[in-house]
């Protein structure tokens, strides 16, 4: 029960999702940038050229030109779908320069995804976006250090889907450490991972959901290691991001996008 009630609550923003993009306003020059994520910053057009604004309300990455990577608990089930637009190109959602919209053909869903881990999904475009790909990890050589967060998702908990790509860094947070906090108990350990500060103040938030959480990979080059999954309200003290732990995945990523 917990788990559904957890399960609802983190899914409830996909169907406001659409409506709260449509309705966003435009930020007066006047006003500071404001705070990403939750605690982050703006990011740059082109910095983050990998990442994708999917319809329903969440983020994703390009796993391959016409593959983005998802949450499992933000698409339905496996099978062929074409209601999803992905959005590219642009840091602003409201930009037509550079941006690129390209509609789903096909969904495909962690096999046995519960709302308990496996929260992976793939979605087929109909045709390519030219644009940098985001490498996953294949091994658990990355999943500790400081990663990076990107998204359009809301800036503070409950508060608007965002215009502007915000992005920011948390640090890494072991599994025995995530565990003892309030509400983490349930952590699966091999298909989770987790990240931020104990303070708070900084963390994705709904609507970064199927985001990708990256770092830098000895030759300096980004690497996928989180999908943005869930976390007990936003950037509060004690109540870490958790992220799908990509590494854990990656062969059945592999084999599953090889069949879109
Ligand atoms: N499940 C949320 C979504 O659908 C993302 C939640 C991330 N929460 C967090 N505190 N890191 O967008």
């Amino acid at each position: 029960m917990k788990n559904l009630l957890r399960t609802l609550k983190r899914c409830a923003v996909a169907a406001a999702a659409t409506l709260a993009v449509v309705s966003l306003q435009p930020l007066s020059t006047a006003q500071a940038a404001p705070a990403p994520v939750v605690g982050g910053t703006r990011a740059a057009q082109g910095e983050f050229p990998f990442m994708v604004r999917l319809s329903m309300g969440c983020g994703g990455a390009l796993y391959t030109q016409q593959i983005v990577l998802t949450a499992a608990h933000c698409v339905g089930a496996t099978g062929n779908n074409t209601s999803i637009t992905a959005t590219a190109g642009v840091v602003d959602l409201q930009s037509t320069s550079g941006r690129v919209q390209v509609r789903s053909t096909k969904i495909y869903r962690a096999p046995g995804y519960n709302g308990n881990g496996k929260d992976w999904a793939l979605i087929k475009l109909a045709t390519p976006i030219n644009l940098p790909t985001l490498p996953i990890a294949t091994t658990t050589a990355y999943n500790s250090g400081t990663f990076t967060v990107a998204g359009w998702g809301s800036a503070t908990e409950g508060g608007a889907q965002q215009r502007y790509m915000l992005k920011a860094s948390v640090p890494f947070i072991s599994d025995a450490t995530c565990r003892t906090y309030s509400g983490y108990s349930g952590l699966v350990a091999s298909d989770e991972i987790c990240a931020g500060y104990a303070a708070g103040g900084v963390d994705t938030c709904q609507g970064d959901s199927g985001g990708p959480m990256f770092r830098k990979d000895n030759a300096g080059a980004w690497i996928q290691v989180g999908i943005v999954s869930w976390g007990i309200g936003c950037a509060r003290a004690n109540a870490p991001g958790v992220y799908s732990e990509v590494s854990t995945f990656s062969s059945a990523i592999a084999s599953a996008a090889a069949t879109l």
